[in-house]
């Protein structure tokens, strides 16, 4: 079972965005858990603030470092990193972090047993939750979001369905894009003639070899065109 533990100051954004599909039935199945802190629930002042203004001056707010250490002191145990068990992950979503992708998804979902998400927000989150608390900053692209909560419905989704028995079948993620670094060829179904547009000859030929064939030709085909990047990188 993998525990996955989401820090945010908007719980409402989660309320049903992990109640559809693969994550739905991974959490019914007893895969995974997923649980919801409302950092601001962790604050001990009056105003229960979970943001200041930055020493040093300038614009916006910095997410105050309190409220997070006391989540992760309730949940993990401990607010020190080098006494984190091997299997947890603390992992900061923000626009400065290793970028996500499918290698980084099955690191995930292969070495972790409790993932903790901290959604970031406005300009910045005070140095020392990543100082003394992080072990993995990460972003989902080179964009900017406004906050750190649609990137960690990203990352829960991707390592949930590569989680043993997430999927209905096993081969299921075996063949899904990024894999081998190669994009997933085109898929056709009913009808064979939809207003003109015919379904390649081929994939009515009950030859599995010929289909196979073809298959790995358009997957490359499509790579070539849109992300060339991804087979620069496999044969450098
Ligand atoms: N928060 C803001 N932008 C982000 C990004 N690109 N990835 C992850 N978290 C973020």
């Amino acid at each position: 079972m993998l525990k996955i533990d989401v820090l945010t100051i908007f719980p409402e954004f989660f309320k049903e965005v992990f109640d559809f599909g693969i994550i739905r039935r991974a959490k019914v199945a007893g895969i995974v858990e997923i649980n919801i802190y409302d950092l601001r629930s962790f604050t001990t002042d009056k105003h229960r603030k979970t943001d200041d203004k930055p020493f040093g001056g300038g614009d916006g707010m910095v997410m105050k470092c309190e409220p997070i250490f006391s989540v992760i002191e309730q949940i993990i145990g401990t607010c020190e990193r080098e006494n984190y068990p091997q299997v947890t992950k603390v992992v900061l979503l923000s626009p400065q972090g290793r970028v996500f992708k499918q290698s980084v998804a099955r690191e995930f979902a292969d070495e972790a047993n409790h993932i903790v998400l901290i959604c970031g927000r406005y300009e910045g989150i005070d140095e020392r939750v990543s100082d003394a608390l992080v072990t993995d900053e990460i972003s989902i692209g080179d964009y900017v979001l406004s906050g750190g909560e649609p990137a960690a419905v990203v990352l829960v989704d991707a390592i949930i369905r590569l989680l043993p028995n997430a999927l209905g079948s096993e081969t299921s993620a075996v063949n899904d894009s990024f894999t081998e670094n190669l994009l997933d060829y085109p898929h056709y179904t009913q009808p064979r003639d939809f207003r003109g547009m015919e379904v390649p000859e081929v994939l009515l030929s009950g030859n599995h070899a010929e289909i196979e064939r073809w298959r790995r030709e358009k997957a490359f085909e499509k790579t070539r065109n849109y992300r060339k990047d991804l087979l620069d990188k496999e044969h450098s």
